[in-house]
């Protein structure tokens, strides 16, 4: 029953997020970092210091009118003091504005670099001032985050002679990066980082090779297809530490016939690098200092190169070689590691091999990511090798069999582990029956395998999971009451198993932070009262095939945010609540089908998915359906619905599965005009009372694929799908 079968596991561990709260609690100086600014114009001798210059404070005060929320994040921009303001510092001799900060304030955690652009391109517009000109003594700019709404890069940058550090990065800028800024010969760090939306390029990198103090440049998503001699150019910046060219569109390089002078390179990001050339890899090999490596989405990287690179890299720490289609053996590539590697994500990939030898082969390794590969052997014999320093592991996507050993508890500092996808017998009662060093766990996904036996009564020890999946196995036995003291559990997906008994309100007791329940496809018994008051909120609740009582469960209006709801086949009977039609608007995914519910249908609006199929519901279908844009996927059939055709499914564009059948539909199919569900690939309409001519609107529907309808063509009986050239 479960909903999207989308990768969950990357999205549901907030890596980013521990880091940073762990940085905080341990230092818990954040405030004094953020004052960093001000404490430099705090005159420690305690005489009074001269307000900054007016001419710059003017032009200060020009910059911020044009940008974007100007009183939330300027309201320290307030009197005649411009150097103490909030991004704003003064070199503290001259009393020339020497930083300017404007990154805009993002509270949200942006994981995706995706999702940080849709992000800005639906903020408001900023606008560079052109009296920034006058801010000529700046060291530091930044002006990142910001929606510069398809400007060019400001020309004007490339006359401060003193910047430093210039950050526009995120900034939705377009066009060419002016060569000019070439002329900034004191500059450590470049940030030009676009966004995929972006249309930001240079056509030559000439400029970059000038400027020989760089330390620190990031051009990714930046277009440098014509851009050929990059690396020759990049390559003569010897002071280079960290490049990330990700997705830059680089040109194929034949083979490097010069030396390799980026002695000091440190971090080198060149994902998304179609024109990889193996020659260009071994080159790479040169790169000693390297410590970070990611070749994630390239083209051209064959097992042989990597073996010889990565065994010449002997200080990397980070390797990342996801998706580039790679076959042979694993081993190959692990044997040749640094030992002082800390991550390795080799997914997506179509190596192959026995999981047993690879950690023997690693050093003390803290996140392996294997998923997606064809990768076979025992999984308890694996474990054995497991070290303590372990925190994430997918296995997600391969062969692998066998039983998960009573060892994984040994495992202190895992916190995420995939092992979905394969081929995992055995109960995990024995597992996790001596948990009690499990207690970092956060995220845990057992889904599709054969696993058997029951859940173990001492989950509750792992009490600061969030995710846990072990949906598609064979689980058997009641649900342990521990469950409902897993306190931080966000998402708890039981589905398709064998699991028995009865579902209670001590099963919940302590999951206040629950946003997902799927229990659906068991053999369970939902005996929750009527006045339950869901220590959640949840966001979805999947109960299909559940026993439950006949009336529609009251407590389901205690979910305010409810998107997705599925109470198929639970036994309900009678008329829905009142209160139903006004909830049922906003969810966008309900399904109530092979219950024997009567009376009218429920009101629906931002629905994408109806299914209320085989019930009892009489009457037209209501108005609000109309509302529905959004749907994708409406199943009516099996009712007693009456009424018209009605013809507001011609502007449904979205609709993919039209399903009316066997109701008591009158009257005739309409003829759309203008608007089609074009999207169509389902209908059907058999056992109605429909009648007139062949929908013409059908043309429309260029991706139909099943047509079943008893009365518009007589040739065409129920259940039949047709290809689409038997359409007339
Ligand atoms: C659980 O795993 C199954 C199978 O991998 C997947 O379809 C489902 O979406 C997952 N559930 C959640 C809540 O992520
Ligand atoms: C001025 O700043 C420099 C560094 O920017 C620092 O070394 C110096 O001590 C400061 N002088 C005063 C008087 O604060
Ligand atoms: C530039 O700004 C972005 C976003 O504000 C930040 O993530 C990045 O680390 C900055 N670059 C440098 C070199 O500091
Ligand atoms: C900046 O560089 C360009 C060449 O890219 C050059 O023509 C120009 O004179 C330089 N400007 C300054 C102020 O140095
Ligand atoms: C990059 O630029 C080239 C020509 O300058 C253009 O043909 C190509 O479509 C651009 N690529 C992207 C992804 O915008
Ligand atoms: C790299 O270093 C060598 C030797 O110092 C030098 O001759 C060559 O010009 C440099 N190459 C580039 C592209 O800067
Ligand atoms: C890499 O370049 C060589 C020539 O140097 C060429 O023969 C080979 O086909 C290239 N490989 C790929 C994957 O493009
Ligand atoms: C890397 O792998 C190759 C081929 O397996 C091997 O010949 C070579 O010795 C290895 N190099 C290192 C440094 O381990
Ligand atoms: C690790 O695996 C290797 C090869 O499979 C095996 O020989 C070795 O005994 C294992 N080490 C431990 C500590 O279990
Ligand atoms: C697991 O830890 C226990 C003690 O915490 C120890 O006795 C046992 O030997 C360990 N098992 C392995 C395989 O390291
Ligand atoms: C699941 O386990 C039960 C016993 O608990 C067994 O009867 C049933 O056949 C198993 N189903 C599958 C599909 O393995
Ligand atoms: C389940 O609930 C029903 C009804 O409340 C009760 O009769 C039955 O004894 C319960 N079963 C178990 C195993 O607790």
């Amino acid at each position: 029953m479960a909903a999207n079968g989308g990768c969950k596991g990357e999205s549901i561990f907030p890596k980013h997020v521990i880091v940073l709260i762990a940085v905080i609690m341990s230092f818990g100086v954040i405030s004094c970092c953020l004052g960093h600014v001000r404490d430099d114009h705090h005159d420690r001798l305690g005489t009074e210091r001269r307000s900054c210059i007016e001419s710059e404070r003017r032009a200060l005060l020009a910059i911020r009118s044009d940008m974007y929320d100007s009183n939330e994040r300027f309201s320290s921009w307030i009197g005649e003091d411009c150097c103490p303001w909030r991004g704003v510092a003064c070199d503290n001799t001259t009393n020339h504005v020497i930083k300017l900060d404007l990154r805009y304030p993002l509270t949200d955690d942006w994981d995706d670099e995706d999702d940080i652009c849709f992000m800005l391109e639906g903020m408001g517009a900023s606008k560079v001032n052109p009296a920034l000109h006058d801010l000529k003594y700046l060291k530091h700019l930044d002006l990142s985050m910001n929606n510069c709404f398809g400007a060019n890069v400001p020309l004007m940058i490339a006359s401060f002679m003193h910047l430093e550090y210039l950050n526009l990065s995120n900034a939705m800028f377009d066009g060419l990066i002016p060569p000019q800024l070439g002329n900034l010969s004191n500059l450590h760090y470049l940030d030009i980082k676009g966004c995929r939306l972006s249309d930001l390029r240079a056509d030559d990198l000439d400029w970059l090779s000038r400027i020989s103090s760089l330390i620190y440049v990031d051009m990714s998503f930046v277009n440098l297809s014509k851009a050929t001699n990059w690396l020759h150019q990049v390559n003569s910046i010897r002071s280079l530490k960290v490049l990330h060219l990700k997705w830059a569109n680089l040109p194929f390089v034949l083979s490097p016939s010069f030396p390799f002078n980026l002695t000091s390179i440190v971090k080198l990001d060149i994902s998304g690098y179609l024109n990889l050339n193996t020659t260009i890899l071994r080159w790479l090999s040169h790169a000693s200092s390297l410590v970070y490596l990611d070749l994630a989405s390239c083209k051209g990287v064959d097992t042989e190169s990597l073996q010889i690179t990565l065994g010449a890299l002997s200080n990397l720490k980070e390797f990342n070689l996801q998706y580039n289609g790679i076959k042979g053996e694993i081993l190959g590539i692990v044997m040749n590691v640094s030992k002082s590697l800390k991550h390795l994500d080799l997914s997506g990939n179509s190596l192959s091999g026995d999981i047993t030898q690879i950690l023997w082969n690693l050093g003390p390794v803290e996140y392996l990511a294997l998923d997606g590969n064809e990768l076979d052997g025992d999984i308890s014999e694996m474990v054995k090798n497991f070290t303590s320093s372990l925190r994430y592991l997918s296995l997600r996507s391969n062969h692998i069999a066998g039983e998960i050993p009573q060892i994984i508890d040994n495992l202190t500092n895992l916190e995420y582990l995939d092992l979905s996808y394969n081929g995992i017998t055995g109960g995990i009662l024995m597992t996790f029956e001596s948990i009690g060093n499990l207690q970092n766990m956060l995220s845990l996904d057992l889904s599709k395998n054969f696993i058997t036996g029951q859940m173990p009564e001492t989950f509750d020890r792992l009490y600061n999971l969030e995710y846990l999946n072990v949906s598609y196995n064979n689980l058997s036995g009641i649900i342990p009451l521990s469950m409902g003291q897993l306190s931080a559990l966000s998402e708890l997906d039981l589905s398709s198993n064998s699991l028995k008994g009865n579902i209670t309100e001590a099963h919940f007791s302590k999951l206040t932070d629950l946003t997902l329940l799927d229990i659906s496809y068991n053999s369970l018994n939902v005996i929750l009262p009527n006045d339950w008051l869901p220590p959640f909120n949840a966001y979805s609740i999947f109960m299909g095939s559940c026993h439950m009582e006949t009336k529609f469960p009251a407590w389901i209006h205690t979910q305010t945010r409810l998107e997705q709801l599925s109470l198929s086949g639970v036994g309900l009977s009678g008329n829905l609540p009142t209160w139903f039609s006004d909830f049922s608007k906003g969810l966008s995914n309900l399904n109530l089908s092979s219950n024997n519910l009567n009376g009218p249908l429920p009101s629906a609006a931002a629905n994408e998915v109806i299914d209320l199929s085989n019930n009892s519901f009489v009457g037209p279908i209501p108005l609000s359906f109309a509302n529905t844009s959004n749907l994708a996927i409406l199943s009516l059939s099996h009712n007693n619905i009456n009424g018209s055709f009605p013809s507001f499914f011609c502007n449904f564009n979205y609709l993919q599965v039209l399903d009316l059948s066997n109701n008591n539909l009158s009257g005739e199919v309409p003829t759309c005009h203008k608007s089609f569900p074009t999207s169509l690939q389902s209908l059907h309409l058999n056992h109605n009372n429909l009648s007139g001519r062949f929908p013409s609107f059908l043309k429309h529907c260029e991706q139909l694929v099943t047509l079943v309808s008893v009365k518009i063509i007589c040739m065409m009986k129920y259940q039949h799908g047709w290809e689409k050239t038997f359409y007339p």
